[in-house]
């Protein structure tokens, strides 16, 4: 886990030019009609929505079947201005010659059922304007929403037929600085409650007045620790880190299987009084896992029928399970596959795992069937991972992300509704709140942004990072009611090493670099932090749009081993967790800062422990 960000260190401007350049593996051009069955009525309609920044922008696409079932198809349509350009597409197969787009079908969603429909998108670039295209056609017919047989062969030159969706101009958002965000409110925090609603009701905080789940396996590793007692008790998250981690007594540290856990979820309700059960289940398989580093890469492949088996051997079972009757009274939270949607939007050029993750279109339809399954259970809620700050802060993985998160959720039978929320900070090391300073504050006239440590992000911490991040969604249109987790288990940098009070330097680099709590050499790195400390205990309702601080990396558990291991779990060695290791242009070139003689991540590292327990903030008392 945690492969992390991405950027380096060069300016917003240079990264997007990267992502843009990268790109261009648009497949050959074809504006070739995909023949249906002679008799099929096609009927169609397309929406279209764009965000777009100066030079910029992200689109993505719903094609519905108004027609007779669709065996295949390929899209067309017309740039209305000359400069705009297709650099990188996802869910089909994109290509462009001159004006003309065209994108065929992909195996997994070539076939349309009437009434069905499928997503897609692209990011792309423009100057001067950048209106929208409004000739779209499937197949060769114009997509007006009305049945039509279709043309035998498509005309080059694309009808210049009316919008066929209200909102097809794309919506400009630049995303600037956080305050310039859109700003919706979020719901206020909610005061606990006194009386719990009947169990088993979907709460809109599944946190909120409730206690959490310890989970034996993790407390006992605790407690066997000089001082870890004093922690043994927080609750923290349950990781399917494998299929055969749904069952009793798999490898690693955790001998107890999902049953086992809920059945003892069930015993520490009861022993509980009125209060709910949260318990925190991390799903975490899908295929080319972890596809840009190698700590945790996983036992499914894409290019071995990786995805039909995330479904059969690990979601439908997980669902089976959690759908028993007799763990309905329990809130059951889920994590959804922590890194993979972000690794589609920053990390697909540079790494073949995640190029065949986006193009097979793996990673969306594993959380997009995670969500169906899971959604539908009523006491389970879902939480997608979000990463953090340090990763997706830029202007360049901000919007595209929120796009992304919605044409996920927006591919899910219960849409936008199919998402309780999202995580970010997971497993990472990045603070809550830097105490010292914000993305506002300036030294001698400089922007903090302009330092070396913040980079250019829009982000100095996980905290004005989730309400930002929150803040586009809703904007996007998820509803209001999304709340935000953060983790926060390895993220509390006390100890002697943290700043007290905010630098009197006027140099911003040096100022940064005093006030700063965060103290990693950079934010790009995210293995087995030196210096790190146990963060916020959890917490309900910490802030306006959060729903808890939560502990879903177990501290103590690695995240990577710090020289190669043999092992059976497809965990690869990344030099990340070397601390020899003179990094690389992800983290800036710097050393990787993490703890030497680490095992494999997931397994029990006691040297860590110990020092997060050093370094906890608030202190451990
Ligand atoms: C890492 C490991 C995984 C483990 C998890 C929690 O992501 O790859 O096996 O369960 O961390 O420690």
């Amino acid at each position: 886990m945690r492969s992390t960000p991405r950027p380096g260190a060069v300016s917003s401007t240079v990264r997007r030019g990267l992502v843009a350049a990268a790109v261009l593996a648009l497949g050959s051009t074809a504006a070739v009609a995909t023949a249906t069955s002679a008799s099929a009525a096609v009927s169609c309609k397309v929406n279209y929505t764009a965000s777009e920044w100066q030079g910029g922008m992200s689109a993505n696409l719903t094609i519905q079947n108004l027609g007779d079932a669709l065996s295949n198809w390929t899209l067309t349509f017309t740039f209305p201005n000359s400069s705009q350009k297709v650099s990188q597409g996802w869910s089909a197969n994109w290509s462009q010659s001159g004006s003309n787009v065209t994108a065929t079908a992909l195996d997994w969603n070539k076939s349309l059922s009437t009434g069905g429909s499928t997503s897609i998108g692209f990011n792309g670039s423009w100057s001067g304007s950048n209106p929208a295209p409004t000739d779209f056609k499937i197949n060769g017919v114009s997509c007006n929403g009305t049945p039509q047989s279709p043309s035998p062969s498509p005309s080059a030159s694309p009808s210049k037929s009316p919008s066929p969706s209200p909102s097809a101009s794309p919506s400009a958002s630049p995303s600037a600085s956080p305050s310039a965000s859109p700003s919706a409110s979020p719901s206020p925090s909610p005061s606990p409650s006194t009386s719990p609603p009947p169990p088993g009701t979907h709460v809109d905080n599944p946190y909120d007045g409730a206690t959490g789940y310890v989970n034996p396996d993790w407390s006992a590793s605790a407690k066997s620790e000089p001082g870890g007692s004093r922690v043994a008790n927080i609750s923290t998250a349950v990781w399917l880190d494998r299929i055969a981690a749904i069952s009793s007594g798999s490898a690693g540290n955790n001998s107890m299987g999902l049953r086992d856990h809920l059945d003892e979820a069930v015993k520490q309700d009861a022993a509980n009084g009125s209060a709910p059960l949260t318990i925190q289940v991390v799903i975490y398989d899908l295929p080319n896992r972890d596809c840009s580093a190698l700590a945790s890469n996983g036992e499914l492949k894409i290019a071995q029928n990786g995805l039909a088996r995330y479904k059969s051997e690990y979601i439908d079972v997980i669902a089976g399970i959690m759908a028993d009757p007799k763990y309905s009274n329990l809130r059951i939270v889920t994590v959804i596959e922590p890194d993979s949607l972000p690794n589609l939007i920053t990390n697909v050029n540079a790494f073949q795992a995640c190029q065949e993750a986006q193009s097979s279109g793996a990673y969306v339809q594993g959380v997009q069937y995670a969500l169906n399954k899971l959604h539908a259970i009523s006491n389970v809620y879902t939480y997608v991972d979000a990463a953090h700050h340090a990763w997706l802060g830029w202007d360049s993985n901000f919007q595209p992300m929120v796009n992304l998160f919605y044409q996920v959720a927006s591919g899910t039978t219960a849409g936008v509704k199919s998402i309780d929320g999202f995580i970010v900070n997971t497993a990472n090391f990045s603070a809550t709140v830097e105490p010292y300073f914000n993305i506002n504050t300036t030294v001698n006239g400089q922007s903090v942004r302009q330092s070396k440590w913040v980079d250019w992000n829009w982000y100095v911490d996980e905290q004005s990072f989730a309400v930002g991040l929150r803040n586009a969604l809703v904007a996007k249109g998820f509803p209001n009611t999304i709340g935000m987790l953060i983790d926060t288990s390895r993220n509390g940098w006390g100890g002697a090493a943290r700043p007290t009070k905010a630098s009197t330097s006027t140099d911003v680099n040096t100022f940064v670099n005093e006030s700063r709590v965060d103290r990693r050499i950079h934010a790009g790195n995210w293995c087995n932090q030196s210096g790190a400390g146990m963060g916020e205990r959890p917490k309900a309702n910490p802030a306006a749009g959060l729903d808890a601080y939560v502990w879903i990396k177990p501290p103590g558990e690695s995240d990577g081993s710090s020289t190669a291991i043999n092992n059976d779990e497809g965990k690869g060695f990344d030099r990340m967790c070397d601390p020899t290791y003179t990094g690389n242009n992800l983290n800036g070139n710097n050393m990787s800062g993490a703890l030497p003689n680490a095992p494999v991540s997931g397994h029990w590292f006691s040297a860590q422990f110990q020092q997060l327990m050093q370094n906890a903030y608030p202190p451990l008392s």
